[in-house]
């Protein structure tokens, strides 16, 4: 949605914008492109090998952009170490890029065998083998079921706790066959029945929805007068939170809801990039 977010953010010379998820820094190019020449943007991102490719990216911007390897959930204190008080707009665009999904040695696929890894920030503790391998199977479940939304949740968590008791479960491609072994229905479905544990793993090693709560919360008093904050979702456990944030400091009247209903991708560019089909896009104003 890269038409809709450049517009949204309601872009001026001059201003100093932040993409809190710069990745390999397309949206970032765009937004550059919008407030250069004296205008300036903060890209950030959990994860160094991204940010080394968005530097390649950003090259003939030099002086324009600064990038930094953090959490967007401390971004007051990531504020706070380069001096700034207040910006001109937050951009977030959630969950991984292609990019980290595409990289077997990340282990965020279930479409490619690799370690079971799935951090976004490879300097942190917990991946996701040390999950799969070491909580109780009533503690997969509640995994499962509350960042998956897995109907099946019970029955795999079952089987891994099963199965890893003859040895650790190490890959993508051996969690894969446990999850298609404990499914009951092997024909076809919508989507891949790995897909909810990946996305529910993936979650928990990154503990992205607390972060995401928290940032928003921080964004709020981040902003100037007028600015705005533009959340990318793509999935409905994301989507409620930036829902109930953005009605929360309504109310409290700092923030104007500029999409009352979250903004969705065309269908050409559903064709174009089916990963987008269950993007949202949601903006709010500072009040
Ligand atoms: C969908 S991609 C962003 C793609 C980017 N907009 C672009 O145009 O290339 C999401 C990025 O957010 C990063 N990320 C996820 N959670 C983060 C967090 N809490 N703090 C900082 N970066 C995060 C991921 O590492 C990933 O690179």
């Amino acid at each position: 949605m890269y038409r809709e977010v450049i517009e949204y953010l309601n872009l001026e010379r001059g201003d100093l914008i932040i993409d809190a998820t710069v990745g390999l820094a397309g949206h970032a190019k765009l937004i550059l492109e919008r407030v250069i020449p004296n205008g300036r943007l903060i890209g950030i991102d959990r994860d160094k090998e991204s940010l080394q490719i968005a530097e390649e990216t950003l090259k003939d911007y030099k002086g324009k952009y600064e990038l930094y390897h953090g959490d967007f959930r401390y971004l007051d204190k990531i504020f706070e170490s380069l001096k700034i008080s207040a910006c001109d707009g937050i951009f977030f665009d959630l969950g991984l890029s292609s990019f980290q999904l595409e990289s077997p040695e990340r282990g965020f696929s279930f479409q490619s065998d690799g370690p079971l890894d799935m951090r976004f920030d490879r300097d942190s503790y917990i991946s996701a083998y040390d999950l799969v391998n070491n909580l109780t199977e009533r503690e997969i479940f509640s995994l499962l079921r509350s960042f998956g939304e897995e109907r099946y949740s019970s029955r795999i968590s079952n089987l891994i706790v099963k199965e890893r008791g003859d040895h650790p479960i190490s890959t993508t491609g051996e969690l894969t066959k446990i999850i298609l072994k404990a499914m009951p229905y092997k024909g076809y479905q919508k989507i891949h029945p790995a897909t909810r544990t990946f996305q529910a793993l993936r979650i928990a090693v990154n503990r992205e929805l607390e972060a995401l709560e928290e940032a928003i919360d921080k964004s709020v008093y981040l902003l100037n007068r007028g600015a705005r904050v533009c959340v990318v979702s793509f999935h409905s456990l994301e989507d409620r939170i930036v829902k109930k944030k953005f009605k929360y400091f309504s109310s409290l009247k700092k923030l104007k809801i500029i999409t009352p209903k979250p903004l969705i991708p065309s269908p050409a560019e559903v064709t174009e990039n089916p990963r987008s089909r269950s993007a949202k896009l949601r903006v709010a104003e500072r009040i």
